[in-house]
């Protein structure tokens, strides 16, 4: 079955979870393991992204779009496209707990955006019991998360659930992927905070060949690592399994 929470109140265990939070956590996650960071550690809370500073990582997040207090960076693609560090600890509003509560339940859990979707679709191509995961916003529905999971369940083979359809018939009303990311509520407070450039950013689509995978979930804090592609998806099935 293709299903799709359309907010987190739907997240449920399944075969592959797929997290969508297209402005902006899952783009800059993808962006940052393509710019060097060797892994992301996404974080529930602030605390617990502020207990994991060492001189070996940057600090990332956001609350209200804008960068918490004794935070390195925001939470903007831009700013992590070149690593400095070797690690990147991310704090977000919204898609951080999604990643981790959809790791909780799930087989395995790779991360989309539209930055990378072609990679997300090619990983997925073989896969039939896919639940596409809404960070949504304030536990509520995000247009842009809806339309990106729209592009994806139409790209996916299998059953689809109502949900599914309702994505994607949704996401085919918009002429453009920047028409989609501009016209929502999340779009409206990106451009409040002087931070448009994201949400063009962010619309780029299938320029990052890269799939962020989570590879660890403890005590809140989920571990992404990008695919590394020559490992088969039985290696990554029974890695999931032992974890
Ligand atoms: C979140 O996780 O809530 C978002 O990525 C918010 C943002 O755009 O920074």
């Amino acid at each position: 079955m293709i299903d799709v929470a359309l907010s987190p109140a739907d997240i449920r265990p399944a075969g592959t979870a797929v997290v969508v939070d297209v402005l902006r956590a899952t783009s800059t996650i993808a962006q940052a393991l393509a710019g060097g960071y060797r892994r992301v550690l996404c974080c529930e809370t602030l605390d617990a992204a502020l207990a994991l500073r060492s001189p070996a990582r940057a600090l990332a997040g956001e609350r209200g779009c804008v960068p918490p207090p004794g935070f390195d960076l925001g939470n903007s693609p831009a700013a992590v496209r070149r690593a400095d560090r070797d690690e990147l600890v991310l704090a977000t509003t919204n898609g951080c707990p999604a990643i981790v509560r959809s790791a909780a339940g799930s087989g395995e859990v790779v991360l989309a955006s539209l930055l990378n979707m072609d990679a997300v679709v090619e990983d997925l191509s073989d896969i039939d019991d896919v639940l596409v995961v809404c960070a949504g916003t304030d536990g509520r529905f995000a247009l842009e998360d809806a339309y990106l999971a729209g592009r994806l369940v139409a790209r996916l083979r299998g059953e689809r659930s109502d949900a599914a359809v309702a994505a994607q018939r949704l996401a085919k009303t918009f002429h453009s992927p920047l028409e989609a990311l501009a016209a929502n509520a999340n779009a409206a407070v990106l451009r409040r905070e002087g931070l448009a450039d994201d949400i063009a950013w962010c619309a780029q689509e299938s320029v990052l060949d890269i799939v962020p995978r989570v590879t660890a979930v403890e005590s809140g804090i989920a571990t992404v690592e990008a695919d590394a592609r020559d490992r088969t998806r039985s290696d990554l099935v029974a890695g999931a399994e032992a974890r």
